[in-house]
């Protein structure tokens, strides 16, 4: 497939009652509805491929900001992705680059690569979940690239030592979220396990800057080593799915299991539609 097909994940278009509902910004009330989406979630997104997408949201940006948070909740409990509380925050292209200054986030540029789990310059418990519901595309690029833990781990079989480095904790730099007086880095393992088994927490930037800050060990050459196998991993074609979301389109992410990333975009020059995602992130109801 080429980068500017349909994302190749199991798609659903969502039950007319519940489509209506969430254009409506009403909560799904219908029983049906409410089995179909959790068993969908479970299938797809806790077991399975890590991702699912759901089709049929096509309305103006305003609507589909109460569509996000809507569907969002069914699915668990909101969290706020920065200091002043936003749950459904814009992935536009603000500029930036990855990395950038002591704040700068991937979300804010047009850059690709650099798969990635979303919130990893944050402490656990991490999002669950992350949702992106296509708003608009761009002219070039901006399709999104995922890759499974499970495939990382058997990629990497042949390099336990490696593997193990990644289960030792390393600094992830906070991005300046910390609070005053606080260190800039915390302190994480990027594998680790849970009660379903292996998860990730990965953005290789925020690492290299962590072990960048005064007073932190740079990496050794074996950690060094451990990152750039998970890198060549993770940029192989082979290793994962890719394709671009289609206005409308409302992916649901496992983010403790899944890496992901988009290839580079380009907004058009004529001061047309800018590409605009929205995000969410959502921790599970226990
Ligand atoms: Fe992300």
């Amino acid at each position: 497939m080429t980068m500017n097909d349909a994302f190749d994940a199991q798609r659903y278009a969502v039950p007319s009652s519940m489509r209506s509902a969430l254009l409506e910004d009403r909560d799904i009330e219908d029983p049906a509805d409410r089995q179909w989406l959790g068993e969908r979630l479970r299938e797809s997104v806790d077991e399975g491929a890590g991702i699912l997408v759901l089709t049929g949201f096509d309305a103006e940006p305003d609507r589909l900001r109460a569509v996000s948070r809507r569907l969002s909740r069914h699915l668990g409990t909101i969290m706020p992705q920065d200091a002043s509380g936003t749950l459904v925050r814009d992935v536009t292209d603000r500029g930036t680059r990855i990395g950038e200054g002591a704040t700068a986030r991937y979300a804010d540029s047009r850059f690709g690569g650099s798969l990635h789990t979303d919130g990893a310059e944050r402490a656990f418990p991490l999002p669950d979940y992350f949702t992106l519901l296509c708003v608009s595309q761009a002219d070039r690029g901006g399709a999104l690239r995922v890759v499974h833990v499970d495939t990382v781990l058997k990629q990497l079989h042949d390099v336990p030592d490696l593997v193990s480095a990644l289960r030792e904790p390393w600094h992830f730099d906070r991005r300046g979220d910390q609070p005053d007086g606080e260190p800039p880095t915390l302190r994480k393992p990027v594998l680790f396990e849970d009660e379903h088994g292996t998860g990730i927490t990965y953005l290789r930037d925020y690492i290299d800057i962590g072990h960048r800050h005064p007073g932190v060990a740079p990496c050794t050459t074996r950690q060094r080593a451990a990152l750039d196998a998970l890198d060549a991993v993770l940029s192989d074609p082979a290793n994962g799915i890719a394709g671009k979301l289609r206005p409308g389109e409302f992916a649901v992410i496992n983010n403790t299991r899944v890496l992901h990333g988009r290839t580079t975009f380009e907004d058009s020059a004529g001061g047309g539609r800018k590409r605009l995602l929205l995000r969410t992130w959502i921790r599970k109801n226990s």
